[in-house]
């Protein structure tokens, strides 16, 4: 056997488009104190979050989806894709996939379109599937969303997780291109581990319990987080998933110019960062402002580093995350050349 497969190198996935879409509604903790046992301080000292995005009655995450994808596309200054992905714990329904009414509302009927559902790894993992469809041929240009709307799923009286997750949508368009340009996207780390599947459900819609029947207690339609068994789990996985993605990438800890982890909340971010000995200010977070968005919080993290100008060609950048399953994943590229995209919350005040 040959111990090399001859021939050209596959084509890398390089960023070459990128945006993000928040849902216009601000729920503030002041708001979230009147109607739960809860206050500001806690909310802030706990989780870092100040005020999240949620969506209006009958708006769905297809809805941020095509806002997302409509500017990502046109950043990427494209109208045509070969595939469309959507990464998302909260599809508009079970059946069909999220990514095909997305792609048709986006002009983008005819590309492959589906869904990834890694919960709040589904970026990293949908940026694995992009790169590999780009690697392997099947397409030169890939529309990647990451688009939740928690706030369909989260028990509007549970204190616990109300206060964690916002709604909202990032995408990033990825086309073909070499790996020593600026915007590859490469190396990765992707894991899981099913035996802790109960530390992050919604118990009921499934095959295993179907709502159908009528008899579902009404918890179990909800979203449930063993938050302290969470917050252990998440900084040893992405810390170690970080390391192996640099270990692959033949970088160091200190090379990383920014370092863009799953907005969990802001304790479990500092803490990863710190495990890796990364300066606070490389870490990227806008947890504050959106709260734990899920699928879509890199791709909107990104956009808020990039529109606030902190990205410059060439930087080093490692994307983590970490969500239900266990899913846990990492990647490293580096910053292309791209005009600065639009503020994804410009109401807060400028970048
Ligand atoms: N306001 C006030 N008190 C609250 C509260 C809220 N919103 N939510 C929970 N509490 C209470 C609990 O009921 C508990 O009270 P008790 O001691 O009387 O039982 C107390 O605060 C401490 O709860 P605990 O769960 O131990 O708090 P914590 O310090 O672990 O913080 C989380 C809770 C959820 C913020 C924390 O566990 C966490 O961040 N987990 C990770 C969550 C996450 O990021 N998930 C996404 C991963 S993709």
């Amino acid at each position: 056997m040959p111990s090399s497969v001859p021939g050209p190198p596959p084509p890398a996935a390089v960023l070459c488009g990128l945006a993000g879409r928040v849902p216009s509604r601000v729920v503030t903790n002041a708001e979230l104190a009147e109607r739960l046992d809860t206050d500001d301080a806690w909310i802030r000292t706990r989780t870092g979050i100040r005020s999240r995005r949620v969506v209006a009655p009958g708006q769905a995450t297809s809805d941020l989806a095509v806002d997302a994808g409509r500017l990502a596309l046109a950043s990427a200054g494209t109208d045509s894709v070969d595939a469309v992905i959507v990464a998302t714990t909260t599809p508009d329904r079970p059946c069909p996939a999220t990514a095909p009414v997305v792609a048709a509302r986006l002009g983008l009927a005819g590309a492959a379109a589906f869904d990834v559902h890694a919960v709040c790894t589904g970026f990293v993992y949908g940026l694995a599937t992009a790169a590999g469809l780009i690697a392997s041929r099947a397409a030169t240009r890939v529309l990647l969303i990451g688009a939740d709307t928690y706030s369909t799923i989260v028990d509007p009286l549970d204190r616990a997780n109300a206060v964690i997750f916002g709604d909202g949508a990032g995408a990033v368009v990825l086309r073909a291109g070499h790996s020593g340009e600026p915007g590859a996207v490469g190396h990765f780390d992707l894991g899981s581990d099913g035996a802790h599947e109960d530390l992050i459900t919604v118990a009921a819609g499934g095959s295993r319990l179907p709502t159908a029947t009528g008899e579902t207690a009404r918890a179990d339609a909800y979203f449930a987080m063993r938050g302290n068994e969470v917050y252990r789990h998440a900084v040893l996985r992405m810390a170690a998933s970080a390391r192996t993605a640099l270990t692959r990438a033949g970088w160091q800890a200190e090379d990383v110019d920014h370092f863009v982890p799953h907005q969990a909340n802001l304790r479990i971010l500092h803490a990863v960062a710190e495990d890796l000995g990364l300066p606070r200010e490389r870490c990227v977070a806008n947890v504050d402002t959106v709260g734990n968005t899920g699928a879509a919080s890199i791709p909107l993290a990104l956009t808020d580093a990039a529109a606030r100008r902190r990205t410059r060609p060439g930087d080093r950048l490692l994307l983590t995350a970490f969500g239900g399953g266990l899913t846990w994943g990492s990647a490293v590229l580096t910053w292309p050349r791209l005009a600065a995209p639009a503020h994804p919350y410009p109401e807060e005040g400028p970048p």
